[in-house]
């Protein structure tokens, strides 16, 4: 049951889907540590975006655990790694939407078609995004979203003239099946609405269609087409907070996800130091760093992204 419950681990959001993670089972604690040779030192170099990937790894065991008839109690320990420790205790089996989403979540990265998510869809996953240790800012009138969508772009630039990012983001990128399929991580060209092309055009071919302009006018559409956005603001900026921050957000995709709505994250406005500094003043959050930051609305399904086999994340 361990086991299983690492699986669906692994079948969290994370960033790059470098899958930055290791799991240990231990008689009825599972422990989720960073995988450093995992990380995205240009996109993330704080190894804010590990952490929060772990926090979204814990909540679906969290979520998956309560399905099976395990309760669990998380702790992060008190070490330079963070680890997080999630302790199981026998409990009445508890089936739920959200643990139904868990294999049916995706970051959907595709136009959404402008419908309104009515009100009590909001505040469920306002409800669900919101924790004791981080608070959600929702917005859905379209005045906001143009407004966000400025530091997005701004956010976008300063990445794409960004040689360091472009090349993690490259690096990453599986441009066909038989790649994707391969290497059961990275960024399959499908799963983000591109076309799929032989490796070696892939990697040539980056550079010429992979444009400032080109990006900024797909956010454009992609965020304008979106019921809404949401950001994420843990407490602590510590790798604790970033945690929190994880976890609160998957809990709004596994909502999202049982609602029938797709999200996406939009996180430039929230990587780029300048940016998040324009955008925390915009969010009126006193100085606080903005976690993460994901638009949602009513979207196709795209081809799934793949994870590397449990076998190869245990430890
Ligand atoms: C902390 C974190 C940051 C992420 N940042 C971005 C982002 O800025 N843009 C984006 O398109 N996807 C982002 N993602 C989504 C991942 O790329 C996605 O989860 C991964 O490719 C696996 O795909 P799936 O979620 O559809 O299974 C992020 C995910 C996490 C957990």
């Amino acid at each position: 049951m361990l086991r299983e419950l690492v699986r669906y681990g692994t079948l969290a959001p994370n960033s790059h889907n470098t899958q930055p993670w290791l799991f240990q089972i231990q008689n009825r604690r599972i422990t989720i540590r960073p995988d450093m040779s995992r990380r995205c030192p240009a996109v993330d170099p704080d190894n804010h975006h590990v952490y929060a990937t772990l926090g979204c790894a814990a909540e679906n065991i969290v979520v998956a655990a309560k399905a099976n008839g395990l309760a669990a109690i998380v702790s992060v320990a008190d070490d330079d790694e963070s680890a997080i420790r999630i302790d199981l205790d026998a409990t009445a089996p508890a089936d739920s939407p959200r643990y139904r989403a868990i294999t049916e979540r995706q970051c959907t990265r595709a136009e959404y078609d402008g419908k309104p998510v009515p009100s009590d869809e909001l505040d469920l996953l306002e409800k669900a995004a919101r924790s004791d240790g981080t608070d959600a800012r929702l917005f859905t009138a379209r005045a906001d979203l143009e407004q966000i969508l400025e530091y997005v772009v701004a956010g976008n630039s300063a990445q794409m003239n960004d040689d360091a990012f472009v090349d993690e983001l490259r690096h990453w990128i599986r441009f066909n099946e038989s790649d994707a399929v391969r290497h059961r991580d990275g960024l399959f060209s499908a799963s983000s609405g591109n076309p799929t092309v032989p490796t070696w055009i892939g990697r040539l071919g980056f550079g010429l269609f992979f444009k400032e302009d080109t990006e900024n006018d797909k956010y454009r559409r992609h965020i304008l087409s979106s019921a809404g956005v949401i950001a994420f603001i843990a407490d602590q900026d510590t790798k604790q907070g970033w945690i929190e921050a994880g976890r609160s957000y998957q809990r709004f995709a596994l909502q999202a996800t049982a609602s029938g709505l797709k999200n996406a994250f939009v996180n430039q406005a929230v990587e780029v130091p300048e940016v998040r500094t324009q955008f925390s003043d915009y969010l009126g959050i006193g100085g606080q760093r903005p976690n993460l930051l994901v638009r949602f609305g009513y979207g196709p399904e795209l081809p799934r992204s793949l994870r590397r086999p449990v076998d190869q994340v245990l430890v």
